[in-house]
């Protein structure tokens, strides 16, 4: 049996992807980047079977979005047999940590190879998109840019520097449950907020400073840009026609702590994605004092220290 098994890294968005301008496209309404992180990431096995089917971390899983990703590439690309797919997240499912990003990475990895299809990374990222648009980026390793285009040839990821600049995040894992807005859902109500167009606005202009800042390795630069693009995502939420909140007590805390470190003279800055859990913004030479701060001042929480990571591997 003609198995492949494809490795991919999940990304942080340092400029954030909150919006579609075209639902079944998964067309962004603002381009983003992004740092591939070593330390999470999803295993992905496919080989063609009875019945589209997952399985999950070692059980079966809801198939019906990698059904409908495989019936999407059906379409494109010519009819092709049922495929089991089973999956390993080396990251929590569905909590904010992107499993959604390198899950349709490593499965776009896989059937690419499994349908003899040319692997383009262009084009690979242009499927991988419409799996979850977080997941074009993590076919790339460090920083990648999706331009957020205006139809489907035009939005996909490129790599945009593909070097270390010894940034490091500390990832407080606050919650690693199930979250109860799914980040395809949260988005779409977050569009209806009164100031979601400024927020959109203004990150064209941060997507253009956060890249002179990466060409720089200007740690302290890409942090105050990143948590202000996060920091101004959540706000659509709480503000939008169907109000909701990612952040919890725990959140709150962690942001107002990196605030305090970094009044102090530490370079400690927060993004977050869909979820409760911050990632922390560092550099190499102040993540041991940082993360020994923290752990001292949340022993409850799991701190774990992620690094830039490659891209997608054929295993
Ligand atoms: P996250 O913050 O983890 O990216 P999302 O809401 O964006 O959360 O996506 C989570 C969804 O992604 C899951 O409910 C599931 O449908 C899908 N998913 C996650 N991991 C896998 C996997 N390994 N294989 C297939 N689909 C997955
Ligand atoms: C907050 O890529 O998970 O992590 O395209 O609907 O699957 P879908 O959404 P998804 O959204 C990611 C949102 C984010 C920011 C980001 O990764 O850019
Ligand atoms: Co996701």
């Amino acid at each position: 049996m003609n198995e492949i098994t494809v490795r991919a890294h999940t990304n942080i968005a340092l400029i954030k992807y909150w919006g579609k301008a075209n639902v079944p496209l998964n067309i962004p309404t603002t381009s983003s980047l992004s740092m591939t992180l070593d330390r999470f990431y999803t295993t992905t096995s496919v080989a063609f079977a009875d019945q589209d089917q997952l399985v999950l971390n070692g059980q079966t899983a809801d198939a019906t979005r990698v059904h409908n990703f495989l019936d999407m590439l059906r379409a494109k690309h010519g009819d092709f047999p049922a495929v089991l797919v089973t999956s390993t997240n080396h990251v929590p499912t569905a909590a904010g940590l992107a499993s959604s990003a390198s899950s349709f990475a490593a499965l776009t990895g896989a059937m690419f190879r499994l349908l003899e299809l040319s692997e383009d990374l262009t084009e690979m990222s242009r499927i991988a998109r419409r799996g979850s648009g977080s997941a074009s980026r993590s076919l790339f390793g460090n920083f990648a840019v999706w331009n957020k285009g205006e139809n489907d040839a035009s939005s996909y990821t490129e790599s945009f520097y593909d070097e270390d600049i010894q940034l490091s995040m500390l990832v407080a894992e606050i919650s690693s449950a199930q979250k109860k807005m799914p980040s395809t859902r949260g988005m779409q109500l977050a569009q209806t907020a009164p100031t979601y167009r400024s927020w959109v606005e203004k990150s064209a202009r941060q997507l253009e400073e956060m890249k002179a800042a990466i060409r720089q390795a200007d740690i302290e630069k890409i942090g105050l840009l990143a948590e202000d693009n996060a920091l101004g995502m959540h706000e659509q939420n709480r503000s939008c026609a169907e109000p909701f909140d990612y952040f919890t007590e725990d959140t709150r805390r962690i942001i107002a702590f990196a605030q305090k470190c970094y009044k102090s003279g530490l370079l400690a800055f927060v993004t977050i994605d869909a979820g409760p859990n911050v990632k922390i913004i560092t550099d190499k030479a102040t993540e041991k004092i940082l993360l020994e701060k923290f752990r001292a001042n949340f022993p409850e929480i799991t701190f774990d220290v992620a690094h830039a990571g490659g891209g997608l591997e054929y295993l």
